[in-house]
């Protein structure tokens, strides 16, 4: 067996049984996610505002043998949230997972920053984390079982420039996964972040090329991350060989900030 080989059969009954829903999964980052809490045996319930984008990954998942749902939600919208909460718990019966993944930003120096950049940004990435993680609890506890993984980035723990709204929001949410982690730890519920660094998906494609020469630089290990490396920590704090982490902020970022 080689080294692959062993890693995929240690994933393949990683979290069979289990079932996770994952936001933002019609591509980069929460596609990868998607795809690797599939291939360890999770159902996985995919949402994204646009249902088209989010089908097809979900039925390109179907095509290899997975379980995978997909809804149009958006997260912002408390009624969407609700929506999709009750579709998981009528197709599935349980929620173990949830990946609050979904996330977008609104770039501008403060000094021309409009309210309604502010308002969307945080609505989105801080609120809607928040009414996914709030509609999750009762079926959780109900399980006394449950694994929460919010999506943070590295700039939530040192800010960058133009990204007033985009870090508040990502600070927001370490605070808002540790002060959860201390409320559900004794219902056998644990809340994790993970902070990514620079990832190549869609969201970093609008940096130029001069700026990622820099940020290259900034980065230890010389490379930029790609999705699946988000997706394994993801499915590392989804599992049991994490149990005994709460309350954590896990950089997945090549030594970028440290
Ligand atoms: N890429 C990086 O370097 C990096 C670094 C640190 C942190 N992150 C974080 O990682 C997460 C994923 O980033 P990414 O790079 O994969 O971004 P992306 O390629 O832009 O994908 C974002 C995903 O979120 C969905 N989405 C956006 N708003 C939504 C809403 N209101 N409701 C439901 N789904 C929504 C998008 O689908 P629709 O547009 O169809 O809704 C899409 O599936 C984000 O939280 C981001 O802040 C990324």
């Amino acid at each position: 067996m080689d080294a692959t080989t062993e890693r995929n059969a240690f994933r393949e009954d990683l979290l069979s049984g289990k079932t996770a829903i994952v936001t933002g999964a019609s591509r980069g980052i929460g596609a990868a996610i998607a795809q690797r809490l599939c291939e360890a045996g999770a159902n996985v319930v995919l949402c994204s505002r646009s249902a088209e984008a989010v089908t097809q990954i979900a039925e390109t998942l179907q095509e290899k043998g997975y379980t995978t749902l997909a809804t149009a939600a958006d997260i912002s919208q408390k009624a969407d949230v609700e929506g999709l909460i009750k579709k998981t718990i009528a197709q599935f019966s349980q929620i173990d997972i949830l990946v609050n993944n979904a996330g977008i930003t609104r770039d501008m120096l403060l000094m021309r920053l409009k309210d309604e950049d502010w308002d969307a940004v945080l609505q989105t990435n801080l609120t809607g984390t928040m009414y996914c993680t709030r509609a999750v609890l009762r079926p959780m506890i109900r399980q006394k079982s449950g694994r929460i993984i919010n999506i943070s980035s590295v700039v939530g723990l040192v800010g960058n420039a133009g990204q007033a709204n985009y870090a508040a929001a990502k600070a927001g949410i370490i605070g808002f996964t540790k002060a959860t982690a201390k409320e559900v730890g004794t219902r056998g519920i644990t809340v994790n972040a993970i902070a990514p660094g620079f990832i190549t998906t869609d969201m970093t494609a609008q940096i130029s090329e001069d700026n990622q020469k820099q940020l290259l630089e900034l980065i230890p290990l010389r490379e930029f991350g790609h999705p699946e490396d988000v997706a394994d920590a993801a499915c590392f704090l989804a599992s049991d060989a994490a149990r005994y982490i709460t309350g954590q902020i896990l950089q997945v970022d090549g030594g970028m900030v440290m």
